[in-house]
């Protein structure tokens, strides 16, 4: 049986004041012996504070983004070593904003994903489609070749140790969630992609959907066969709002 697993994504939010109060809800909210798991990502700046404030928790704590090299004169690029230095489980591969702001192809998401996993993390590493090409109807080709990069260039294997995340671009901040009828088969398409390389992985890989998630909307969710939680966005500030979709995932 496969665990859920909602991760929350800061994006560039926070402060050190901000931080101090949200942090210490979360580890208050969920207690020590958690039944799901519970992780943010945070900006690097704040990842000395997340594990100062978050060690000894059932909270882990991850980045939104690593280098795909180890170490040398990539001005401005942090490293998996320098994540795992500050006690991350968890970094964000591929995120569409990355994607679409910063070129990040699918074949340098898989880069980063080998760079994560080499230094011990376990990466998350997302795909999705815009409105367009859902409209279009290639929504299955597009997140198709967005995993298969990653299964292609480094082998199914890289799964066991890895997290997917499902996150249409036309969800993300605007307030439209994915039905839950449409985030399953996309979540079925990904995890054939999956098993087609290697059927003992149809129980283990974890797939979680992201894209307006709410205490609202969490529940019906993760209902759904295949969705193995969530990462959320603008509701993972609200420490009320982030616990509440936890405990729907629990
Ligand atoms: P959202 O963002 O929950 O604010 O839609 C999700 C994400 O981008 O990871």
């Amino acid at each position: 049986m496969r665990s859920k697993l909602v991760a929350g994504n800061w994006k560039m939010h926070g402060s050190l004041t901000e931080n101090e109060a949200l942090l210490g809800a979360l580890r208050g909210g969920l207690g020590s012996a958690a039944p799901s798991e519970c992780a943010v990502c945070v900006p690097f700046p704040y990842l000395a504070q997340a594990q100062r404030l978050l060690q000894g928790s059932a909270v882990a704590w991850g980045a939104q983004d690593v280098s795909e090299h180890a170490k040398g004169a990539y001005t401005g690029e942090v490293s998996a070593a320098m994540l795992r230095d500050l006690g991350c489980r968890y970094v964000l591969v591929g995120h569409s904003e990355r994607r679409a702001m910063h070129a990040e192809d699918s074949p340098l998401v898989a880069r980063k994903l080998r760079a994560a996993q080499s230094a011990g993390l376990v990466p998350i590493v997302c795909v999705g489609e815009t409105l367009a090409e859902r409209e279009r109807g290639v929504t299955d080709a597009i997140v198709s070749e967005q995993l298969g990069a990653v299964i292609d260039g480094l082998g199914v294997g890289v799964f066991a140790q890895a997290v997917i995340a499902y996150e249409p671009v036309w969800a993300i901040g605007t307030g439209k969630t994915a039905t839950p009828e449409q985030a399953q088969a996309v979540h079925t398409t990904l995890r054939r992609l999956v098993v087609q390389r290697d059927p003992g992985m149809a129980d283990s890989v974890r797939i979680l959907y992201g894209g307006s998630v709410k205490a609202s909307n969490a529940k019906e969710l993760f209902a759904m066969p295949d969705i193995d939680g969530a990462l959320v966005g603008g509701a993972s500030l609200d420490p009320k709002e982030f616990l509440a979709i936890w405990r729907a995932a629990s």
